[in-house]
């Protein structure tokens, strides 16, 4: 058997979740939240160093303000809520993302959250915050040549050490909830030796025995990136 180091999750399905459950599309990301901190101790139990949480997309602006506001609002109570918690539980959290296009008082959040936990090294949570992999990738395309990088220089680790997920090593498994298949502009050049598990709950409602049955069908996959053994 082999086990995942890191899982990246797109945890979809909230909005469905609230609807039915209390005619509320944001009461479904606050039970969404409250799933976060479940999956990061069941992740941690299980061994998993890097969990990627993709919690707002370049994509999201584009729903009503009322919902981004709730959105950042729900941020800011992740905030105060659990940091001190998770801080005590020795969990280092980074942020990717476009971080320059973000309300201030979330960039002082992010940047404190940041450089508090930088040496815990129970798990390190990643949270995709405006994060969009096209924009990604766009950026570090930039940046590359900003620097006036020669052509032969360019190499897949030269991307990689330009992209927001720099010394992070590439998730094994992705999991989205909500039953959609798609990626949704998540991480692609990073996903793409991942085995992917798409799952018909919504994201409130995804335990510890899902994440289990996941890490067990990964754990007898053959993955071959390509070859015809490991
Ligand atoms: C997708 O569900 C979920 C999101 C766009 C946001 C994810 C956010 C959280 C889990 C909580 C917030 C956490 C932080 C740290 C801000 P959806 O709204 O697309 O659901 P739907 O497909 O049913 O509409």
């Amino acid at each position: 058997m082999i086990s995942p180091s890191h899982i990246a999750i797109i945890m979809d399905g909230n909005g469905r979740w609230g609807l039915k459950k209390y005619n509320d599309r944001n009461k479904g990301h606050y039970y969404g939240l409250l799933n976060i901190n479940k999956v990061i101790e069941h992740c941690i139990k299980i061994k998993i160093k890097y969990l990627t949480l993709y919690t707002f997309s370049t994509e999201n602006w584009n729903r009503p303000k009322k919902e981004i506001d709730y959105l950042f609002f729900l941020f800011k109570f992740f905030y105060k809520k659990n940091f001190n918690k998770l801080n005590k539980n020795n969990i280092k959290i980074k942020f990717i993302g476009d971080l320059k296009n973000i309300p201030k008082d979330l960039k002082i959040i992010i940047k404190k959250i940041e450089d508090k936990t930088k040496n815990n090294d129970a798990i390190t949570v990643i949270f995709a915050f405006n994060y969009g992999a096209k924009s990604e990738l766009v950026n570090a395309f930039k940046n590359i040549i900003k620097n006036k990088t020669k052509v032969y220089e360019i190499n897949e680790e030269l991307i990689n050490n330009y992209l927001y997920t720099n010394n992070i090593p590439d998730p094994d498994i992705l999991i989205r909830t909500g039953g959609e298949k798609r990626l949704s502009n998540f991480l692609l050049w990073q996903l793409s030796y991942a085995e992917l598990f798409f799952i018909n709950k919504n994201w409130p409602d995804f335990n510890f025995f899902d994440l289990k049955k996941v890490i067990k069908a990964f754990g007898v996959t053959k993955r071959k990136f390509g070859g015809l053994n490991e």
